[in-house]
């Protein structure tokens, strides 16, 4: 049997099953989220757009660690409720970002389906955002994906679109992957998500934020580094052994055996 292509083991693993490995993931991943957090004044950009009923759209939502990251280190507190509507092709996924939302976040609509399915009635959104999020998307459907984003943000409204760049980690263990373990389609980058966003008509502004995440303990590794492949099946030590990708590793590995991830992530304004 051929292992699916990578649209289809990221649904197979945003799942009940796939618990285990999201939990193992974001012991090094909610990182991620806390430099999203850092990186702008939210309680002024989400203020700036803030009024009575107003709505926002959370692309990919997967499991809500973005939100979750914002009440954690952002005060939002005297921002008004927002209506908050979760898409992600996953109904996993949507459950699990629902059950986490806090004030002002109030779950409206679960739209469960991949944002270049997206029925053209969700639109005039205040805030639209995909937060790590895109990677799965196939790089051929970008364009339609971005035309839908563009479009479902109202004029004015705050959209961002936070993503790893060709050189960042995500990417570059991705493609040693494939190189080396199993060829499939590669994920997207944020250059590639930056010019469709463009492609479709909308004003982007980038910003940059590098940091680093890593660990001794090999098993938090081999869990991270699994999800990072959306494939369960392959120990750390069959990773490291691997062509390309063991090369990979061990560029991030010190003698100690310590890794080190780095990352650069793109915020993308529009
Ligand atoms: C790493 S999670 C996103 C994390 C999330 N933004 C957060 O704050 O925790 C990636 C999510 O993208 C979803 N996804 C994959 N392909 C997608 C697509 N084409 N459109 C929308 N979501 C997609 C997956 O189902 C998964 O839940």
């Amino acid at each position: 049997m051929s292992t699916p292509d990578t649209a289809q083991r990221s649904l197979d693993h945003w799942s009940e099953a796939g618990r285990s490995g999201m939990e193992a993931f974001y012991a090094l991943a909610t990182e991620d989220y806390r430099q999203l957090v850092l990186a702008a004044d939210w309680p002024t950009l989400l203020g700036q757009r803030a009024h009575d009923g107003w709505s926002l759209l959370d692309v990919a939502c997967g499991s809500g660690k973005f939100p979750t990251a914002l009440a954690r280190h952002a005060d939002l507190s005297r921002l008004p409720p927002v209506a908050y509507d979760l898409l992600d092709p996953s109904a996993f996924s949507v459950a699990e970002a629902r059950s986490v939302l806090v004030d002002p976040f109030v779950a409206r609509h679960d739209l469960v389906t991949t944002l270049q399915d997206l029925p053209e009635e969700y639109a005039g959104y205040d805030v639209v955002w995909a937060t790590h999020a895109l990677y799965a998307l196939p790089p051929d459907e970008l364009d339609t994906a971005a035309r839908r984003l563009v479009a479902a943000l109202v004029p004015g409204g705050l959209g961002v679109v936070a993503q790893a760049t060709s050189g960042s980690h995500y990417l570059r263990f991705y493609d040693a992957f494939r190189a080396g373990v199993q060829d499939a389609t590669p994920y997207t980058t944020a250059e590639g998500v930056r010019d469709a966003l463009a492609g479709a008509g909308a004003d982007v502004r980038e910003q940059r934020v590098t940091y680093r995440t890593g660990t001794a303990d090999r098993v938090v590794v081999e869990g991270f580094l699994q999800r990072c492949a959306f494939d369960d099946s392959l120990s750390l030590e069959e990773m490291e052994a691997a062509p390309v990708l063991g090369d990979y590793l061990a560029s991030c590995r010190d003698t100690e055996g310590t890794y080190t991830f780095s990352h650069e992530a793109a915020l993308l304004w529009f």
